[in-house]
Order: structure tokens, then C-alpha cells, then sequence
């Protein structure tokens, strides 16, 4: 007889064994009829208890391969180890040479003093990112970041236990930040104008909020054109109730129009970021949203840290002002080292698209395999495992700052990999 009578009770026990390390990250969990023969339990029981445990995080479904015990660490914390004698082609970051000059913007700085009572917003910030950046109809507060901005929308409206449609392959950290508030990921497939229709129509019942990337999915470089815009939008409209988050992370060097589909709906926000653009460390990005979205939004900043400092606000706001040709000749260079790799891996046999971005998103029969091969010949890139939700393979190689003799080697390390029939030239 088993000891366990629901699924709720096995997931807890297994969860328990997994806290406690006696099962391993990367254990194999016993095929679902195996243990339901076992445990003398329905395969259905087994199958929800395993579920649960994927939608928490603590083991990792691989298809017909099986269902395995997860690294528990967030998966963005994994960040490959780069050595001395490796070139970074992993870590997803800008070019530092293409982001704009700080000491030259912050000697053209005005800093009158701020004091508490002051409004949150400052108004040139909100006027530089309406003219510079992106110019939803709504309302504006100014968040620690895309990441930061997208959590309190979340907890503004969401509990735990609640839905949140994002996408897959997507950016592991906003897998690791659902989880991380006890919400449920719900992985939904993309194809290279962002979140697929008939993917979203599956799920969309069953969420309470979806996060899209406007432009510069990452880890594809997808993009969400004016027809996908009007598509989702219509698949969204029967469901007034859902939060709908759109991640504008890296707009000013994405090349293409923003098309955001929140606007107009009940609950709705828009993060802007300037990580990308301007530099990771300013830590600030501009959050639109309804009326009760952003009201909560900054009613709860207020009990927290009170505001993003107006120092940080003003520097943004000086950088869009001044920093124009700059970031077009920045979007140009991304646009030409990601195409040059592309072309590059063309000719060496391999398609992708990579519609925008710092990133190319590689299929690859063993991404364990390519990056290896990558390191043996100097480069480090990142495996696709903490990208994906399913068994998909693939690896993504930023190419924010790859030369060309980088791209061509880079190609051809991939590519080998992808055939090992062929055999590897360094070009030095
Ligand atoms: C899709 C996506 N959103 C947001 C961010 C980070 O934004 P922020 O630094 O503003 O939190 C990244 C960083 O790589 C990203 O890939």
C-alpha cells in the first residue's frame, strides 16, 4: 500500500527528498507507470505530483527522456564561468564601447536638491523617455529596472498559485522571478515575431497575467510586428480580466517600432528599460500601466525604498536627451555584428534568424557539446537549457561584441559541432 493517498502527497515528499539532497540535481526521476506501479497510485496521481514540482522549479520535464531533479539555483545565477583566456561571447551583455559617455552627461548635469515629499516622477525623465523612447497612453512611475518593474506589477495584482503565461524559449530570469513568488510559469511557444497566436489562444484561460518582449526577445531576437500585435490583441480581447506585461528592454538600440498591445485594457504596464542602451548599472526603466496599476504600483514603492533617486532619473533623462547619434550608431553596429555571425554561419551550413539584438539563438542536436567545443577553441557561450521550459536544444551566442575573424571562427566551432564530421580551422 502507499503511503501517499494524493498527489499534493507525494510532490511534498519528493520535495522534501530533494531539499534534503537525497535526490541530486540531475537525478532521474522513476518513469511516472514505474512509480505508479510502485506506490500502487493512479500514473494521473504521479503525473500531477511531477507537474507540481516542475511548476515550482524543483525538477525539470525532458519529453520522452524523463523528468529529472533541477539545479535549485535559480537558473540566472548559473552564469558560465568565463576564464582568463576566454572570450565572453556568454553573458548577454551591451558593448561597454557602444554605451554612451557617463562623465561627459553628468558634467552637463543640473542637480537641485531632493528632498523627501518630492514627487517620485521627475518630469524630464518621463518627458525624455515619451519623446526618446516609447510613448504609451497611460500613466508613468519609474521602477529599478525592467526586472524590478515587473515584479511589483505582479505582486499588484497576482497571489501565489496564480498563472503567468511567458515565453519559451524567454530569458531564464523571468522564469526564476515566478517562481521565486511562488506564481506558475506557463511556457508559451514564440516563433520570430514574439508570442505564436495559436500558442497564447491554448493557454489564455487558464492566466492570470502573460509577460511579452516587445522587441529583442531574449534569447531569439524575435520581434512583435503590427500584424502579431493586432493577432494577440484579439486573442486577448475575451479576457478583460488578464494582466497583460510587455518587457521593453531594450527599445533605443532595437531598430524596430514598439506595437504595445496592453494600452486600452483593464490592466496593463509596459516596462522601458535603459539597461541595454544606456548601461545595466543605471538600474532604472520607466513603467507605464492603467490607472490602478501604477496607483498600487507606487503606493507600495512609497513603503519601500520611496522613489528611484532623481540623480539616476536625471542622468537618464540627459543621455536620452544628448546620446541620439550615439545610440543609432549603436543599433547599427549590433545590427551588423549579428548579421555578419549569421551570414557566417550560413556559410558554414547553418540557418538561423535573428531578427534583432545582442543575441543569435543557435539549434544544436547537444548544446553540452557545442559549448564545449566553443571553449576548447577560446570562446564561451551559453548553453539554451536554462532558456528553454521543454527539451528543445539549442545554444545563444551574443554577439554584441564579435569581430568578424570572432564571427567566422565562432561559425565554424558551432557548426563542426553540429557535424562532427567536419573539422575545425582556427583562423587565429
Ligand atoms: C528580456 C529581458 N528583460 C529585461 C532584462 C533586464 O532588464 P533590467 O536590467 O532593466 O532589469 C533583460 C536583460 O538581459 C532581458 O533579457
Amino acid at each position: 500500500m502507499s503511503s501517499f493517498a494524493t498527489a499534493a502527497e507525494l510532490a511534498a515528499h519528493l520535495e522534501s527528498e530533494i531539499v534534503a539532497g537525497r535526490r541530486a540535481p540531475g537525478d532521474r526521476l522513476e518513469p511516472v507507470r514505474t512509480a505508479a506501479g510502485n506506490l500502487d497510485l493512479a500514473p494521473n496521481t504521479v503525473a500531477s505530483a511531477y507537474r507540481t514540482l516542475a511548476e515550482r522549479g524543483l525538477v525539470i520535464g525532458r519529453g520522452r527522456n524523463g523528468t529529472f531533479v533541477a539545479d535549485r539555483r535559480p537558473s540566472f545565477t548559473v552564469e558560465p564561468v568565463i576564464g582568463e583566456d576566454t572570450i565572453d561571447f556568454a553573458t548577454g551583455n551591451p558593448d561597454p564601447a557602444l554605451l554612451p559617455d557617463l562623465a561627459a552627461a553628468i558634467g552637463k548635469m543640473h542637480l537641485p536638491t531632493t528632498l523627501y515629499g518630492d514627487a517620485p516622477v521627475l518630469s524630464d525623465f518621463e518627458a525624455a523617455v515619451r519623446a526618446h523612447l516609447i510613448d504609451p497612453v497611460g500613466e508613468m512611475a519609474v521602477v529599478s529596472g525592467a526586472l524590478d518593474g515587473i515584479e511589483r506589477v505582479l505582486s499588484a495584482h497576482l497571489r501565489p498559485g496564480d498563472r503567468v503565461g511567458i515565453e519559451n524559449p524567454g530569458w531564464p530570469a523571468m522564469a526564476d522571478l515566478v517562481r521565486a513568488m511562488l506564481l506558475r510559469p506557463v511556457p508559451i511557444a514564440i516563433d520570430a515575431h514574439g508570442v505564436r497566436p495559436d500558442a497564447l489562444a491554448a493557454v489564455v484561460g487558464r492566466l492570470d497575467a502573460v509577460v511579452l518582449t516587445s522587441r529583442v526577445q531574449n534569447p531569439t531576437g524575435a520581434c512583435i510586428t503590427a500584424d502579431r500585435a493586432r493577432e494577440l490583441a484579439a486573442v486577448i480581447e475575451r479576457h478583460p480580466d488578464l494582466l497583460t506585461i510587455e518587457d521593453d528592454h531594450a527599445g533605443s538600440i532595437s531598430g524596430v517600432d514598439v506595437r504595445p498591445i496592453g494600452p486600452g485594457r483593464d490592466r496593463w504596464a509596459v516596462a522601458s528599460s535603459m539597461s541595454k542602451a544606456l548601461g545595466p548599472d543605471l538600474r532604472i526603466a520607466a513603467l507605464f500601466g492603467d490607472r490602478a496599476t501604477i496607483d498600487r504600483l507606487r503606493a507600495r514603492q512609497a513603503v519601500g525604498p520611496g522613489w528611484v533617486s532623481h540623480l539616476l532619473q536625471r542622468l537618464a533623462a540627459t543621455l536620452l536627451e544628448t546620446s541620439g547619434a550615439d545610440l543609432e550608431r549603436a543599433t547599427l553596429m549590433y545590427a551588423e555584428r549579428r548579421t555578419r555571425f549569421v551570414a557566417e554561419l550560413a556559410a558554414a551550413g547553418v540557418i538561423v534568424e535573428a531578427p534583432s539584438g545582442l543575441n543569435v539563438w543557435v539549434p544544436v542536436p547537444d548544446p553540452a557539446a557545442t559549448v564545449a567545443g566553443c571553449i576548447d577553441a577560446g570562446y564561451a557561450i551559453r548553453s539554451g537549457d536554462a532558456f528553454v521550459m521543454d527539451d528543445t536544444r539549442a545554444v545563444r551566442v551574443t554577439t554584441s561584441r564579435m569581430t568578424g575573424p570572432q564571427a567566422a571562427d565562432v561559425a565554424q566551432v558551432v557548426a563542426a559541432s553540429i557535424s562532427p564530421g567536419r573539422t575545425h580551422t582556427r583562423s587565429g
